[in-house]
């Protein structure tokens, strides 16, 4: 089998979460994301640019003891769009999700423009098209200001 063919990068968790097929350079992202420095005493192990199927590359987190809230989900799915979240009990993949990019993203992010209505006193919560996937492009619903990738990265 394909898979005998190759050591795994990071060794298999108990019980825990595995973020798999994150895009190739961004697991660092994806810990900072969840508030993950170090320092806290989660045990994390983290593989960057690894081989994946078809000559592609990725990005793997596993982290121990810990299961992701929906709204760390989706951010993750913003710099993300591919990752897999496998949830581990007892060594088993006991679920495996592909994060899911919506068409719209509505307040996870603000708008960069500062005369934005959004961005105003007024109670309107920013909303966004998403024009772009890999990278991700969102264009304001309210300004058209576009954010790309490192401008909502900013923002974790
Ligand atoms: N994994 C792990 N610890 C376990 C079980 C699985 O770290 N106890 C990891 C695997 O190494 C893999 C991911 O969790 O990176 C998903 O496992 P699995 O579904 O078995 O692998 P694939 O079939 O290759 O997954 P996919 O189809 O999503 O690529
Ligand atoms: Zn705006």
């Amino acid at each position: 089998m394909m898979q005998q063919r190759q050591e795994l990068y990071v060794k298999k968790i108990k019980d825990g979460t595995v973020i798999d097929h994150i895009t190739p350079g961004f697991a660092l992202d994806v810990l900072r994301i969840l508030g993950i420095n170090g320092k806290s005493g989660e045990v994390v192990s983290t593989a960057i640019n690894v081989e994946s199927r078809h000559l592609h590359h990725k990005d793997i987190v596993k982290i121990q003891d810990r299961e992701l809230k929906p709204g760390e989900v989706d951010k993750i799915a913003l710099i993300a769009p591919n990752a897999t979240i496998n949830i581990i009990r007892n060594f088993e993949v006991a679920s495996k999700k592909v994060v899911e990019l919506p068409s719209t993203i509505r307040g996870i992010i603000t708008c960069d423009n500062p005369s934005c209505v959004s961005n105003s006193r007024e109670p309107v919560e920013p909303d966004f098209a998403v024009d772009g996937r890999e990278p991700i492009r969102l264009r304001c619903h309210y300004c058209g200001h576009v954010m790309e990738r490192e401008d909502i990265l900013k923002q974790f």
